[in-house]
Formats: C-alpha cells, structure tokens, sequence
C-alpha cells in the first residue's frame, strides 16, 4: 500500500473526550491514558488546551516530554497567547503539533464571534504563521464546517494552506452532517482548493445524530486521511467518533475502503477499559467491538455456528481488539518485582517508590481476598491508590452496613475532614442509599446524586466491584470512582472521590470562550 492509503488516527480523548461532563481528569490520569495511546499506535495525541488551566498546560507538558513515539498535540483559539502557551507546553516534544481553530459557519461568525468572514480568514492566516514560527507542524480547524459555505470553507482552506498549515480539519462541530453530504464537502475541497495537495485532509465528527462514525468513513472513501477520535466514542455531548469503530471497519473493510491504520489493535480493549475506569463512564454491554456483549453469541444457532465454523457470525475476531487474552496476572504469593514490572508492562508509570509501596500493599490486600488478579483488577487498584494519596478534603476510615430481610437497611460511617473524624449513621430504602445518606449526614455537600452505576472488573463473584458516582451541584456534574470486593466500600469510595472533585476547581471550556 501507498502511503496516501494510511489513515492518520488522531486521539482526543484527553481534550474533546475530556469536554464530557463529569470526565475530567487528573494531569497523572492523563499520562496515563496518553502512554496507552501510545501502546496503541496512535499517531497524534491531542493531549488537552494548554491555555485552559495550569492543570491543563501542566497536563500537555507531562505528555509532550514523555511520549516518544506519538506526535503530542495542544489545542489553541486562533489567538497569539494560546498559540504561544501551546508551543510552550509542547517544547519538549519529540514530534508536536499546535492545532488552532476558528469559526467558520454564518451563524458562529455572525453570533458568536462577531466578525466578518474576512477578518475570520485574516485571524485564521494570522495564528497559522504565528503558530508555524514556533512548531513546524500546524493543523487549522474550521470549527463548525458542518454547516459552512463551501465557497468559504475553500477560501479560508486555501489561506490556511498558503499560511503554512499542514492537516486541514473539517469538523461536524455540532454532529449535523449526513455521510453522503459530508463525503461531498471534503470532496469538493480536494477538488477546488488548488494547493489542496499540500496538506492532509481531516475530519472530526460530532455524534449527535448517531452518524458520527459513518460520516468520519465517508470521508475517508472521499480522500480525507486523517480522522479525530475518541476512545469510546467519549466527548462534548453525545461525544466523538469511536477510535475503536473507525480502526475496526477500516480494518475489517480493508477489501471495500482500501486504506488502512498503524493502530496495534489487540490493545483497544485494555485502553477502553482504562478510559471508561479514569472517567467513571461506563461502557455499554452492546456497544460495539468494546461492550461485553460485543463478542457473546446467545441463540442457540448462532452459538452452534461459530462453534463450527467462528466466520459464520464474527466478521472479526475477539482477539484481535483484546478479548480473551486477559491473563492471570499475579497471585498471592506475586512479589514486588513481579508486581512492578507487570505494571510495566501494562504501561503504568508509578511516580516513586512510595507509589509503588502503596499500590504494592493493597495489591498485597486484594490478593488474600481475591485468588486470581488480573491486569483489570490492577488498572482499579493503581486509579484508587493514586486517588487516595491526592489530597483529599474527606477520607473514608470505617463503614459498618446491618442489612437484614424485613429491616430497614442501616449504615454507619467514619469519614475524616481534613484530618478530623467524624461519624454518622442513617436509614435507608438499601445498603448504599443508607451509606451515602450517612457520608451526606457528615458532607452536607446539598449535590444530587444523577447516576449511580455498578461494574464487575472480572468475572466471579469474587470481582472486584467497580462504582461510579455522578454527583451535580449547581450545574457542575462530576464522576467519583471506587473500586473494592465489597461493593458497598466501593460504593462510599465513589461518593467521597465524588465529593472531593466536587471541591476541587473547573476549567475554562475552549468552544465557549470568544475569540
Ligand atoms: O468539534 C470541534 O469543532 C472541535 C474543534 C476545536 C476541532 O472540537
Ligand atoms: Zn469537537
């Protein structure tokens, strides 16, 4: 194959991903995530908006001097400051990439930015020579192209080409597209722009309509070659493009699209699992290639098929995005340098030795309640050791639960404030209602609860259990996590990392910042 076959794959699940309500990250989360991608092949990682918040800059920063063999990537308005903290953040990157953006739509430059299309077209070739001074590697996003004119959306691609950009993004900002409309769009553009050649042609594709995937593939048989995603499907309201269903219909289609990926795909599902783990968003059981459902057969025909022949009904193979190849990881009588370099080997980078001591103890802790530990038991048990040594306004000590048939449920926990303990008990209508009135009765923290969901890590009863909490407070949503074998622990671990996001700060959000 050429290399006009290869679809660059760009992540955004640290930046667009991270625009979810409730999925914010931590910068150490992010590193985390970031040297999955890694391990995938992504080719670009966008790593966040550097201009955002310190935590963010800092974020970019850690990725940018960490990961070697992905381009790292920050996000900036067509604006001098973001493109020069973008280039600062990204200065000890390997291979870096400044991405800046500006309206394009009648209704973006008209109501929101307040400018004439000339000025968007002087602003957008402005930032690009700027951006192109510091990083030689610039992309520029016509936000909203979706619903661009196309004699503009020429113009403007033009001079940005002409200004030194090297990827043209075509974003379906606000996920409006139809596949074949969109195909048609970036289509037109290859044609018409006459320095067209000198840059890749881009989509990013908003799900709003469920098409996300189908209008990024579309594209793809158009001539675009690169296409932003993110792990699944995670983002700004009905999030992104899925990572995982764009590199699986290329590869599986590979006879029809006749292009392909540098993505390591057995990998997809242990990074899907990371993901859905840091953000507390859990994965549906039907979602493609990654739910647990994605690969079991229950009519009888159909497992009597692929029992003879797997083709009858799988058109792609379990193993191939990383089922079935979770191993036994360690036991009870594991050491610690089996434990460190199995985290090794799952790309987890403890910051020092008293990190690894920590996770090392409750790994320790696990193994004498749980036989078998496998690698998704230590992804939960490095996210809770690291969320316990954060600095946290509360912390649980104690939780006793009486649940008896016929009484009403009962709990009573210890929490300690900022170093002081204190207790609670309450009533209520189950086991975790009653805990997390108790944690309340202590917090009064006034938020309300909107989702509250439970996951078995692995299989057995004897699962970890993993909890997310999804708390509100003055339109401010957060996702708290916890994992334990007791899933009433976890479920009090999952209020109070709630609540103690809750007290932490937020961010600016890049779309909603003027230009
Ligand atoms: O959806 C969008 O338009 C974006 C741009 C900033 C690329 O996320
Ligand atoms: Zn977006």
């Amino acid at each position: 194959m050429s290399s006009n076959d290869r679809v660059i794959i760009f992540d955004t699940t640290l930046r667009d991903g991270e625009q979810s309500p409730g999925a914010s990250m931590t910068g150490e989360e992010k590193l985390r995530i970031a040297k999955a991608l890694e391990r995938l092949k992504v080719d670009v990682i966008e790593a966040g908006f550097a201009i955002a918040s310190p935590g963010d800059f800092a974020a970019v920063k850690a990725i940018a001097d960490s990961i070697k063999d992905s381009t790292v990537c920050s996000l900036s308005r067509a604006l001098d400051a973001d493109i020069d903290r973008a280039a600062e953040a990204l200065k000890g990157a390997n291979s870096g990439r400044i991405h800046t953006f500006i309206a394009t739509s009648p209704i973006h430059m008209q109501y929101k930015l307040r400018m004439q299309p000339d000025q968007v077209v002087e602003q957008a070739v402005h930032a690009i020579k700027r951006a192109r001074n510091l990083c030689s590697d610039v992309e520029f996003s016509c936000e909203d192209a979706g619903r661009s004119e196309i004699d503009f959306l020429c113009r403007i691609v033009e001079a940005a080409i002409n200004a030194g950009a090297r990827t043209i993004n075509i974003p379906d900002t606000v996920g409006y597209a139809i596949p074949h409309q969109y195909a048609e769009t970036i289509r037109q553009l290859l044609n018409r722009v006459p320095n067209a050649d000198k840059a890749v042609f881009s989509v990013h594709c908003h799900n709003d309509l469920g098409l996300a995937v189908a209008n990024s593939l579309a594209a793809v048989v158009a001539g675009a070659r690169q296409v932003e995603c993110t792990i699944n499907g995670l983002g700004e309201r009905a999030g992104n493009a899925a990572l995982e269903e764009i590199v699986m219909a290329i590869k599986t289609r590979e006879d029809l699209l006749g292009v392909h990926t540098r993505i390591d795909t057995p990998h997809i599902l242990s990074t899907s699992r990371l993901v859905s783990g840091i953000t507390g968003f859990p994965v549906q059981p039907n979602k493609a290639i990654v739910g647990a459902n994605a690969f079991a057969h229950e009519s009888g025909i159909h497992q009597d098929g692929v029992l003879k022949h797997r083709e009858t009904y799988e058109i792609m193979s379990a193993q191939s995005v990383g089922w079935h190849t979770n191993k036994l990881s360690l036991g009870k009588l594991s050491g610690r340098n089996a434990f460190r370099s199995r985290l090794d080997e799952l790309g987890i980078v403890l910051a020092g030795e008293a990190e690894l001591n920590a996770a090392f103890a409750r790994f320790k802790d696990l193994a004498d309640k749980k036989q078998e530990i496998f690698d998704e038991d230590l992804q939960a048990l490095v996210s809770d050791t690291l969320a316990e040594e954060a600095p946290e306004h509360f912390k649980l000590i104690t939780l006793e639960v009486a649940s008896k048939t016929g009484e009403v449920p009962q709990a009573q926990v210890v929490v300690s404030v900022d170093g002081a303990e204190r207790s609670a008990e309450a009533q209520g209508s189950g086991p975790v209602d009653a805990t997390f009135r108790a944690i309340e009765a202590i917090a009064s923290s006034e938020a309300s609860l909107q989702l509250y969901s439970v996951n078995a890590i692995t299989q057995g009863t004897d699962s970890q259990g993993e909890v997310t909490v999804r708390l509100e407070k003055g339109g401010r949503i957060v996702n708290g996590n916890g994992a334990d074998t007791d899933i009433l622990v976890a479920s009090a671990k999952a209020y109070i990392n709630a609540l103690n996001l809750m007290q932490a700060g937020q961010k600016a959000h890049p779309q909603a910042a003027d230009v």
